[in-house]
């Protein structure tokens, strides 16, 4: 009998479960915790850079959710730049319907014609097209209209065993207002549960996001700030991130071991962030094997050999995209001591003096980071300093720097 082959367990991708999730435990509290609420009075904003694990984190609190009784709805906000008032609302009525589509909301008796004929009962079930038509029916503003609905759902649940639904959006600093054309979805959410929190009705709301995120919710309404409580996700200390790397491959049956060195070369090339370690561990373990199947008996692959990958599947695209002047600038930047943090525009004018670059003015570092927030690489976060959008963007830029020299 053939061995059942043992696939690689390593999944680097946005959204991919990863074969052990390390650490996050404190974040799983947290959240639990919000679900003891009784009146909601706070939400969650689960914030952090690309790559450090959001989306996961968000799919492991479904079942905690589940679990203590309360009902999960929710999706994926990456298309919504530029959506109407009217289609986030319509957007969660279809989110919930499927949640509550069994129940019902009203029973009917309606007399049926003839002789000592019994009345027929008809049941009207909440799914969509009934939510639809009370969103359709309801005067008002849209914000009024999902009340409505909201309340009439919450109404017909509360009878049930149900302790509350869990409304939970991914990618949401997608959202924004748009005062030009008159649309301001995201006013409207944070309003419409404001208020209806205010009531007493059990939803709970948890947004995940770039670090922009939070900073855009405060903008559209200053009660945001008191409405959120923000967990931002960061890297895995040394011990999370050697069980990330190690407990996937000490499954029976798996081929491939990762010596010690490695670990340790890993933990520090990765510098904790998730998606990177699941990137060189991924190529780790496929090299290895590759070498076996040529002959090489005692296979050796150096995270060195590895990282130059990351550098050209992940860093490179980026990179290209960025013109000369920019790239001078934000080699300026990596050479900050503290470029993987947080930086001011006042460090970068002082360094770019004795980088033997061509300097840079104040209003052109402001005006260069702009853009490059625009394009993804930076932001700046709610203290005015400014802050990479890639994680580890720094160490890469070194490493270019090092190889044109
Ligand atoms: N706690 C963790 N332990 C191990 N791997 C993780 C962990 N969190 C995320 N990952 C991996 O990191 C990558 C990025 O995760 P993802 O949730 O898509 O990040 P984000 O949504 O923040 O961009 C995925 O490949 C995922 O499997
Ligand atoms: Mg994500």
């Amino acid at each position: 009998m053939k061995a059942v082959p043992f696939p690689n367990p390593f999944r680097p991708g946005a959204g991919h479960p990863p074969p052990y999730l390390a650490g996050r435990e404190d974040e799983k509290a947290e959240f639990t915790k919000l679900l003891t609420q009784s009146p909601v009075m706070t939400n969650m904003v689960l914030t952090g850079l690309r790559g450090v694990g959001k989306t996961v984190l968000l799919e492991t609190f479904k079942p905690i959710a589940v679990q203590a009784g309360w009902l999960w709805a929710g999706t994926d906000l990456s298309e919504s730049a530029s959506v109407s008032e009217d289609n986030i609302a319509i957007r969660i009525l279809a989110d919930l319907s499927p949640l509550v589509a069994g129940v019902v909301a009203q029973e009917i008796e309606r007399e049926k014609l003839g002789f000592g004929a019994q009345p027929e009962k008809i049941q009207v079930l909440l799914d969509f097209d009934l939510l639809k038509r009370i969103y359709d029916t309801t005067p008002g503003l849209s914000a009024d209209k999902l009340k409505a609905v909201l309340e009439l759902v919450w109404s017909c649940l509360s009878a049930t065993s149900c302790k509350g639904i869990v409304l939970a959006y991914d990618e949401a600093q997608n959202l924004g207002d748009q005062a030009e054309r008159n649309q301001y979805p995201l006013s409207l959410l944070l309003d419409v549960f404001q208020s209806i929190q205010k009531k007493g009705l059990p939803f709970l709301l948890v947004f995940t996001g770039l670090p922009t995120l939070f900073p855009k919710l405060v903008e559209a309404r200053t009660f945001a700030e008191r409405m959120f409580h923000v967990v931002t996700l960061g890297r895995l200390n040394e011990k999370e991130c050697r069980q990330a790397i190690t407990i996937p491959v000490e499954q029976k049956n798996c081929p491939v071991t990762i010596t010690e060195p490695a670990i340790e070369a890993i933990t520090k090339s990765s510098g904790g962030y998730p998606y990177f370690v699941q990137f060189l561990c991924r190529e780790i373990y496929d090299s290895y094997l590759q070498q076996k199947a040529s002959g090489v008996l005692d296979p050796v692959v150096t995270v060195n050999q590895v990282v130059r990958k990351l550098d050209t599947d992940f860093f490179a695209g980026r990179w290209n995209r960025v013109t000369d002047r920019q790239r001078e600038l934000l080699s300026v930047v990596a050479m900050l001591p503290n470029c993987d943090d947080e930086f001011a525009v006042s460090e970068i004018v002082a360094k770019s003096k004795v980088s033997g670059l061509k300097p840079f003015s104040n209003s052109h570092v402001n005006q260069m980071l702009a853009t490059l927030s625009d394009s993804g690489l930076a932001y700046k976060n709610r203290y005015g300093k400014y802050a990479f959008a890639v994680p580890l963007l720094g160490e890469f830029i070194r490493r270019q720097q090092a190889a044109l020299n």
